[in-house]
Order: C-alpha cells, then structure tokens, then sequence
C-alpha cells in the first residue's frame, strides 16, 4: 500500500455520544419492520453480500475487517435504492388514501389496482446521482412522474441512467444544495411531492421513510453476525444514512453497539463542523469531491439529532486517498474477494489504511488487533468510465 495514506491528512473531532434515545424514538423499531416487511417483497429483491476481508484485516493489523457490498441493490449500484423508491411508494399510499378517502395498501399500489390516480401525482427530488436513481425507479415501477434535478457536475452516465428510468431530469447550474432549493421551489408552485432524502425545517415524512427503507441492509448485516462488530465507518454527506445504520444498529445491540465514526470529504464537511459547534452547521461547497455521493454542505436535521447522540467520531479525507482505495479492493491479497466499490464507498475503508500507517489516528479511534470494523460499501461502480479513469491510476495519484 502507497505512502499516499500515510501522509494524508486526516482530520479528527470527537463526538459526545449521550442518551441515545433518538436512535429510538425518531427511527421506531415497529418503522424499520414495516419498510424491511415491504421491501423484501419487491420483484428482485435479494440480500447483498457481507464479506470478512481476511488478508485485508491481517494486512491492517485488525482483528477483523466485515465490509457489505451494496453494489448489486436491486440492479441499481447503491443501498440509496432502498430509501427513495420505498418513500415514493409511501408518499403515494397517503396521497391516493386522502384522494379516495380510505387507506389503501402498499400492494395495491404496486399491483397497479390505483394506476389512474398514481399517474396524476408527480414525485421529485434533488439528486447528486444514487437517490435520484432510487426514485425515478419507485415511480417508474409505481407508475408516478418523476421530475429529477441534478446540479453541474453530476456526470452525464449518472444523469442517463435516471432518464432511462423514466424521469425527467432537470439540469441545475450551482451545486447540490441549490438544486435541492429549486426542486423545492418548482414543487410547491406546481402541486408535486418532494421525495427527499435530507429534511429541513417543517419537511421530514419523506425523508424519515427514506431512512426506514435502509434499515433493509442493517438488518441483512444483523442477521449474519453472531457478535456485534466494535466499529462501524459510516460516509456521509446529509447523514440519513449514518442516522439510519446508527439507529438500527443500537436497536439490535443495545449498550454493545459498535463505536460510530462518521466519515465526510474534507470539501463538505457539514458534520464535522456540526459536531465541533455542537449544533447543525452549514458549510458552503467550493470544490466538488470525487466523492459525489457525500458532497453536501447542509446536514439533515432529524439525522443530526440521531448522529449527535450516537457518533463517538467526526473524520474528514482528501480526495486524494480515495481512487488509491478503491484501487486496493480490486487488487486483494490472499483469498479476499475482488471488489468493484464506487468514490463515495470506500471512504471508512480510505481512513483504516490511514490508521495503520498513522499510529495516532488509529490510537484516537481505537484500533487495535481485537477490532472488529464494519464498513459499508454503498455503492459500486455507478459510473463506469470514471471506474475505468481510476483503475488506470487516474483521479489522483497513488
Ligand atoms: C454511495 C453513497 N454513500 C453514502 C451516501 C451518504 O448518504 P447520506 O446523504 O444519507 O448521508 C450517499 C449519498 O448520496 C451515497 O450516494
């Protein structure tokens, strides 16, 4: 491994975890059980893969490295396909309930026996690619419009897959951040139903339901542990899927848990600046990561609220560690599997090989033989050609 990670410099804040009982209260049990219970019956469902990275782990110097490879979720390349489509589908039950003035149920919606009515109601969300893909897939199966806005540097293979999906994407000159206000804006001028996966301040059904549906992956990683893991990286960018992981792994395993390290890019850290002022923080974004799944300058509120009482550590990359990684998965030692991991997977993965070239990192975050990491792959290769720009040493050195 390049000497890359061992001059990298890896930022460091310590969380104040304490009462944990948002994990409990904001995210319910009886929630999780409703999505999994739904979503396990989806047309081509299937549990992903959760792997023991044997010669990685032994490579680190850990006890054990688990890493669950997301990028076969229902053909879509990331674990965003469980969050978007099953809160499309939600968002659907109510509005044809309220319409029809009784509830109707997740499998008539899917059957198609309310198609007349789930065609009149237009579903839309701002994207940096994976949640996108999730709705504009909801709502073809469901049969919804889908109107998908992208910011300037989303890439054009990430923007077709959504149109191939049936949606119409919007392109938005700015960032991340404003295309989420112009679907906002666009939203309520014209009556259409934002399916976001970040809350705001009086907006949080959708984006609750979008994290209820990644308890599906929680639970596969649950099921297959006979012991809980003692760390679990979590890359974030608004941090539902921190929240998310976070809450469901606290349900399962009570005090024994494992120790909570949020990871964002050292350009959109809003959790980490979050965490160092105690309170959400915004951040502007002045350069896109390569990691364009976590570029996000605005944390959700309601995962704040779970991440704040649950996360022991706040860790910021360079870009410059991350195509390195994904470089080493495809290139195992010993009988570890080969892996195909997009930018925005393998940040936990970028920062362990940090730690066992940086004794002071892996001291902070207590490492050491006994570990027991969990780090979630949560994409694979949704851009084939930035893949292959990586795989011939491009995207930065290492
Ligand atoms: C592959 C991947 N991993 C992690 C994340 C972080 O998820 P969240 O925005 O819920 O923090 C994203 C977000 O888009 C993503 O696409």
């Amino acid at each position: 491994m390049t000497s890359v990670f061992g001059h990298a410099l890896i930022s460091h804040v310590s969380g104040r975890p304490h009462t944990h009982q948002a994990a409990l209260e904001i995210l319910p049990t009886e929630g999780f059980e409703t999505a999994i219970e739904e979503i396990t019956q989806w047309d081509g469902y299937a549990p992903t893969p959760l792997y023991s990275l044997k010669a990685l782990a032994e490579s680190l110097s850990l006890g054990e490295v688990l890493y669950k490879d997301e990028g076969a979720r229902f053909g879509l390349g990331s674990f965003k396909a469980l969050g978007g489509a099953y809160a499309a589908l939600c968002v659907l039950q109510k509005q044809i309930s309220l319409i029809l003035s009784h509830e109707v149920s997740f499998v008539d919606i899917r059957s198609g026996k309310y198609a007349e009515e789930t065609a009149k109601i237009t579903l839309v969300s701002a994207t940096d690619g994976n949640h996108g893909r999730s709705l504009a897939w909801g709502c073809q199966r469901f049969g919804a419009p889908c109107r998908i806005y992208i910011h300037a540097e989303v890439s054009e293979i990430r923007a077709a897959a959504m149109r191939e999906l049936g949606a119409e994407v919007i392109r938005v000159k700015g960032n991340y951040d404003d295309s989420v206000e112009l679907a906002r804006d666009e939203a309520e001028r014209n009556n259409w139903f934002v399916v976001s996966d970040t809350t705001w301040p009086g907006y949080s059904e959708p984006p609750r339901d979008v994290m209820l549906g990644y308890g599906v992956m929680t639970k596969e990683i649950n099921d297959k542990l006979n012991h809980p893991p003692t760390h679990i990286f979590l890359q974030s960018a608004c941090g539902g899927f921190a929240a998310s992981v976070a809450s469901a792994l606290r349900q399962y395993w009570g005090y024994q848990t494992p120790r909570v390290i949020i990871v964002e890019s050292e350009l959109a850290p809003c959790l980490y600046e979050s965490a160092k002022a105690n309170e959400v923080k915004r951040v502007s974004i002045k350069e896109e990561t390569i990691m364009a799944g976590l570029s996000c300058g605005e944390p959700s509120e309601m995962a704040w609220k779970i991440i704040s009482e649950e996360a022991s550590d706040f860790i910021t990359i360079p870009d410059n560690i991350v195509a390195p990684t994904v470089r080493v998965l495809t290139r195992p030692n010993g009988d570890d599997p080969i892996i195909e991991a997009g930018e925005s997977a393998v940040a936990g993965l970028a920062v362990l090989i940090c730690a066992a070239k940086q004794l002071d990192l892996k001291k902070k975050i207590g490492l050491d033989e006994n570990s027991r990491v969990l780090l979630i792959g949560s994409e694979g290769v949704t851009d084939r050609e930035i893949f292959n720009t990586i795989m011939e040493g491009g995207k930065n050195v290492g």
